[in-house]
Protein backbone atom coordinates (compact mmCIF):
# COMPACT_ATOMS: atom_id res chain seq x y z
CA UNK A 1 0.00 0.00 0.00
CA UNK A 2 1.57 3.47 -0.65
CA UNK A 3 1.50 6.40 1.67
CA UNK A 4 0.01 9.30 1.27
CA UNK A 5 -0.40 13.16 2.83
CA UNK A 6 -2.80 15.32 1.99
CA UNK A 7 -2.43 19.01 2.19
CA UNK A 8 -5.65 21.27 2.09
CA UNK A 9 -6.12 25.11 1.77
CA UNK A 10 -6.74 28.41 0.83
CA UNK A 11 -4.00 30.12 -1.49
CA UNK A 12 -0.81 30.96 -0.73
CA UNK A 13 -0.83 29.19 3.14
CA UNK A 14 2.55 27.53 1.75
CA UNK A 15 1.15 24.37 0.59
CA UNK A 16 3.61 23.59 -1.98
CA UNK A 17 6.61 24.98 -0.62
CA UNK A 18 6.48 22.83 2.21
CA UNK A 19 5.16 19.98 0.45
CA UNK A 20 7.56 19.80 -1.69
CA UNK A 21 10.19 19.71 1.26
CA UNK A 22 8.79 16.98 3.13
CA UNK A 23 8.93 15.23 -0.26
CA UNK A 24 12.25 15.73 -0.20
CA UNK A 25 12.65 15.02 3.32
CA UNK A 26 11.05 11.63 3.00
CA UNK A 27 11.32 10.40 -0.50
CA UNK A 28 7.79 10.64 -1.63
CA UNK A 29 6.48 12.17 -4.76
CA UNK A 30 5.12 15.78 -4.70
CA UNK A 31 2.20 16.48 -6.68
CA UNK A 32 0.92 20.08 -7.33
CA UNK A 33 -2.63 19.03 -7.97
CA UNK A 34 -3.42 22.77 -8.50
CA UNK A 35 -0.97 23.30 -11.51
CA UNK A 36 -2.61 20.42 -13.03
CA UNK A 37 -5.92 22.90 -12.89
CA UNK A 38 -3.96 25.75 -13.95
CA UNK A 39 -2.73 23.60 -17.21
CA UNK A 40 -6.69 22.87 -18.25
CA UNK A 41 -6.97 26.82 -17.51
CA UNK A 42 -4.07 27.78 -19.71
CA UNK A 43 -5.76 25.81 -22.08
CA UNK A 44 -9.69 27.31 -21.60
CA UNK A 45 -7.82 31.11 -21.80
CA UNK A 46 -5.57 29.74 -25.49
CA UNK A 47 -8.75 28.87 -27.04
CA UNK A 48 -10.61 32.33 -26.31
CA UNK A 49 -12.98 30.57 -23.74
CA UNK A 50 -14.44 33.03 -20.91
CA UNK A 51 -14.33 31.60 -17.04
CA UNK A 52 -18.53 31.95 -17.38
CA UNK A 53 -19.33 29.87 -19.90
CA UNK A 54 -19.55 26.47 -18.38
CA UNK A 55 -20.40 24.53 -21.56
CA UNK A 56 -17.88 25.45 -23.63
CA UNK A 57 -15.41 24.84 -20.48
CA UNK A 58 -16.73 21.22 -20.32
CA UNK A 59 -16.14 20.94 -23.99
CA UNK A 60 -12.78 21.60 -24.04
CA UNK A 61 -12.14 19.27 -21.05
CA UNK A 62 -12.85 16.23 -23.02
CA UNK A 63 -10.41 17.27 -25.70
CA UNK A 64 -7.66 18.51 -23.33
CA UNK A 65 -5.11 15.71 -22.24
CA UNK A 66 -3.07 16.67 -18.87
CA UNK A 67 -0.12 14.11 -18.05
CA UNK A 68 2.92 14.60 -15.44
CA UNK A 69 6.42 13.74 -15.72
CA UNK A 70 8.85 14.24 -12.90
CA UNK A 71 12.24 15.58 -13.82
CA UNK A 72 15.09 15.81 -11.04
CA UNK A 73 12.60 15.23 -8.71
CA UNK A 74 10.31 18.85 -10.48
CA UNK A 75 6.62 18.21 -11.23
CA UNK A 76 6.48 18.57 -15.02
CA UNK A 77 2.77 19.20 -16.41
CA UNK A 78 2.03 18.27 -19.70
CA UNK A 79 -0.64 19.97 -21.67
CA UNK A 80 -1.30 18.26 -25.04
CA UNK A 81 2.06 16.64 -25.06
CA UNK A 82 3.57 20.64 -24.00
CA UNK A 83 5.62 21.48 -21.29
CA UNK A 84 3.50 24.57 -19.91
CA UNK A 85 5.49 24.77 -16.26
CA UNK A 86 6.56 28.04 -17.55
CA UNK A 87 3.86 28.88 -18.62
CA UNK A 88 0.84 28.60 -15.59
CA UNK A 89 2.10 30.74 -12.55
CA UNK A 90 0.65 33.96 -13.54
CA UNK A 91 -2.48 35.48 -12.14
CA UNK A 92 -4.20 35.44 -15.49
CA UNK A 93 -4.46 31.63 -15.12
CA UNK A 94 -4.68 30.88 -11.11
CA UNK A 95 -7.64 32.99 -11.90
CA UNK A 96 -9.13 31.10 -14.55
CA UNK A 97 -8.14 27.82 -12.72
CA UNK A 98 -10.39 28.97 -9.73
CA UNK A 99 -12.87 30.04 -11.87
CA UNK A 100 -13.20 26.59 -14.17
CA UNK A 101 -12.01 24.36 -11.55
CA UNK A 102 -15.63 24.28 -10.18
CA UNK A 103 -16.78 22.67 -13.47
CA UNK A 104 -17.72 18.74 -13.06
CA UNK A 105 -15.99 17.43 -16.32
CA UNK A 106 -12.73 19.71 -15.36
CA UNK A 107 -12.40 17.45 -11.53
CA UNK A 108 -13.64 13.83 -12.48
CA UNK A 109 -10.38 14.47 -15.41
CA UNK A 110 -7.96 15.63 -12.89
CA UNK A 111 -9.10 13.67 -9.91
CA UNK A 112 -8.85 10.64 -11.74
CA UNK A 113 -5.13 11.17 -12.53
CA UNK A 114 -4.21 12.25 -8.78
CA UNK A 115 -6.03 9.11 -7.89
CA UNK A 116 -3.91 7.00 -10.14
CA UNK A 117 -0.77 8.57 -8.97
CA UNK A 118 -1.50 8.25 -4.88
CA UNK A 119 -2.30 4.65 -6.02
CA UNK A 120 1.35 3.60 -7.54
CA UNK A 121 3.27 6.08 -5.55
CA UNK A 122 3.64 7.34 -1.94
CA UNK A 123 2.61 11.14 -2.25
CA UNK A 124 2.28 14.29 -0.48
CA UNK A 125 -0.18 15.96 -2.70
CA UNK A 126 -1.65 19.64 -2.16
CA UNK A 127 -4.57 21.14 -3.45
CA UNK A 128 -7.97 21.68 -2.19
CA UNK A 129 -10.08 18.41 -2.18
CA UNK A 130 -7.66 16.41 -1.15
CA UNK A 131 -8.46 14.74 2.26
CA UNK A 132 -12.13 15.40 1.17
CA UNK A 133 -12.41 13.93 -1.99
CA UNK A 134 -9.31 12.61 -3.89
CA UNK A 135 -7.39 10.91 -0.99
CA UNK A 136 -10.25 10.50 1.71
CA UNK A 137 -8.28 7.54 3.03
CA UNK A 138 -4.98 9.47 3.22
CA UNK A 139 -2.57 8.42 6.24
CA UNK A 140 -2.22 11.89 7.36
CA UNK A 141 -4.16 15.52 6.73
CA UNK A 142 -3.43 18.31 7.16
CA UNK A 143 -5.59 21.77 6.57
CA UNK A 144 -2.80 24.43 6.50
CA UNK A 145 -3.85 28.16 6.45
CA UNK A 146 -2.76 31.55 7.81
CA UNK A 147 -3.70 34.84 7.77
CA UNK A 148 -5.17 36.64 4.68
CA UNK A 149 -2.74 39.85 5.30
CA UNK A 150 0.21 37.09 5.86
CA UNK A 151 -0.29 35.41 2.73
CA UNK A 152 -0.80 38.49 0.84
CA UNK A 153 2.49 39.47 1.96
CA UNK A 154 4.50 36.49 1.12
CA UNK A 155 2.87 36.91 -2.44
CA UNK A 156 3.84 40.80 -2.75
CA UNK A 157 7.75 39.40 -1.43
CA UNK A 158 7.55 36.58 -4.19
CA UNK A 159 6.65 39.47 -7.00
CA UNK A 160 8.96 42.24 -5.98
CA UNK A 161 11.91 39.41 -5.84
CA UNK A 162 10.88 38.77 -9.44
CA UNK A 163 10.62 42.46 -10.38
CA UNK A 164 7.41 42.56 -10.81
CA UNK A 165 5.24 45.72 -9.81
CA UNK A 166 2.52 44.77 -7.37
CA UNK A 167 0.09 46.53 -4.85
CA UNK A 168 0.12 44.44 -1.26
CA UNK A 169 -4.26 45.68 -1.21
CA UNK A 170 -5.19 44.15 -4.55
CA UNK A 171 -3.50 41.26 -3.91
CA UNK A 172 -4.84 40.83 -0.58
CA UNK A 173 -8.43 41.52 -2.10
CA UNK A 174 -7.52 38.57 -5.16
CA UNK A 175 -6.80 36.26 -2.39
CA UNK A 176 -9.58 36.78 -0.68
CA UNK A 177 -11.66 36.96 -3.81
CA UNK A 178 -10.17 33.67 -4.72
CA UNK A 179 -10.76 31.72 -1.35
CA UNK A 180 -14.16 32.85 -0.97
CA UNK A 181 -14.56 31.11 -4.88
CA UNK A 182 -12.58 28.21 -3.70
CA UNK A 183 -15.12 27.57 -0.28
CA UNK A 184 -18.57 28.40 -2.16
CA UNK A 185 -18.37 26.32 -5.32
CA UNK A 186 -20.50 23.70 -5.34
CA UNK A 187 -18.67 20.34 -6.09
CA UNK A 188 -15.93 19.71 -3.55
CA UNK A 189 -15.30 22.97 -1.97
CA UNK A 190 -12.28 23.92 -0.14
CA UNK A 191 -13.10 23.07 3.93
CA UNK A 192 -11.34 21.33 6.56
CA UNK A 193 -12.10 17.44 6.17
CA UNK A 194 -13.37 16.09 9.52
CA UNK A 195 -10.44 14.14 10.37
CA UNK A 196 -7.64 16.80 8.74
CA UNK A 197 -5.69 18.67 11.59
CA UNK A 198 -5.36 22.32 11.24
CA UNK A 199 -2.03 24.40 10.87
CA UNK A 200 -1.95 27.75 11.19
CA UNK A 201 1.39 29.23 9.14
CA UNK A 202 1.27 32.65 9.87
CA UNK A 203 3.95 32.87 12.43
CA UNK A 204 5.38 29.27 12.17
CA UNK A 205 8.85 29.07 9.61
CA UNK A 206 8.34 26.73 6.84
CA UNK A 207 10.88 24.08 8.59
CA UNK A 208 8.74 24.56 11.92
CA UNK A 209 5.54 23.51 9.69
CA UNK A 210 7.12 20.99 8.03
CA UNK A 211 8.59 18.81 10.95
CA UNK A 212 5.29 19.31 12.89
CA UNK A 213 3.54 17.53 9.39
CA UNK A 214 6.15 14.74 9.80
CA UNK A 215 5.48 14.40 13.40
CA UNK A 216 2.33 13.80 12.02
CA UNK A 217 3.47 11.13 10.36
CA UNK A 218 5.70 9.42 12.63
CA UNK A 219 2.92 9.42 15.60
CA UNK A 220 0.09 7.72 12.77
CA UNK A 221 0.63 4.10 11.48
CA UNK A 222 3.64 4.24 8.67
O1 LIG B 1 -3.04 26.03 -5.69
P1 LIG B 1 -3.19 26.86 -6.96
O2 LIG B 1 -3.26 28.34 -6.72
O3 LIG B 1 -2.17 26.51 -7.97
O4 LIG B 1 -4.63 26.41 -7.55
C1 LIG B 1 -5.25 27.09 -8.59
C2 LIG B 1 -6.76 26.86 -8.54
O5 LIG B 1 -7.07 25.51 -8.87
C3 LIG B 1 -7.41 27.11 -7.18
O6 LIG B 1 -7.83 28.45 -7.03
C4 LIG B 1 -8.57 26.15 -7.16
C5 LIG B 1 -8.17 25.05 -8.11
N1 LIG B 1 -7.82 23.80 -7.42
C6 LIG B 1 -8.84 22.96 -7.10
O7 LIG B 1 -10.01 23.28 -7.32
N2 LIG B 1 -8.57 21.75 -6.54
C7 LIG B 1 -7.32 21.39 -6.26
N3 LIG B 1 -7.09 20.19 -5.73
C8 LIG B 1 -6.25 22.26 -6.56
C9 LIG B 1 -6.53 23.49 -7.14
Amino acid sequence: MSYSIAIDGPAGAGKSTIAKLIAKKKGYIYVDTGAMYRAMALYFIEQGISASAQGKISAAAAEVEVTITYENNEQIVWLNGRNVNGLIRTEEVGKMASASSGNKEVRKKLVELQQALAKKENVVMDGRDIGTCVLPDANVKVYLTADSRVRAVRRYEELKAKGQECDLDVIEKDIIDRDYQDMHRELSPLKQAEDAVLVDSSKLTIEQVADAIIDLCDKGAE
